[in-house]
């Protein structure tokens, strides 16, 4: 059953940004495309690099640390096919974001 978690507001992530927040005793990298949201978790499977902080281009992130691409909205790996990070679900009510903890 999911647990809505509030993490932000809408004014914290302008469209093309990203931000990381912290549900939980988890990291969250939360991103804005073009007024919707998404959420993955925000630790890189790569070797933990914050991807909250990695550059966003449509809606692929690429991690900071050494460039591992993913798409925000499913979390799918651009190379790897069988990687793909944990994405969570979004939803805004008024300006306040919520994600969804399993
Ligand atoms: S930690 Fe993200 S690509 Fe290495």
């Amino acid at each position: 059953m999911n647990h809505w978690t509030l993490v932000g507001h809408v004014a914290d992530c302008p469209p093309g940004q990203s931000i990381e927040c912290v549900a939980g005793d988890r990291i969250i990298a939360l991103f804005n495309l073009d007024g919707t949201f998404h959420a993955l978790d925000g630790i890189c499977p790569h070797q933990g690099g914050p991807l909250a902080k990695g550059t966003l281009t449509n809606c692929i992130v690429t991690c900071p640390w050494h460039g591992w691409q993913f798409d925000v909205t499913t979390g799918q790996h651009q190379i790897n096919t069988a990687l793909k990070h944990d994405s969570l679900a979004v939803k805004v009510e008024g300006d306040e974001i919520f994600v969804a903890l399993g």
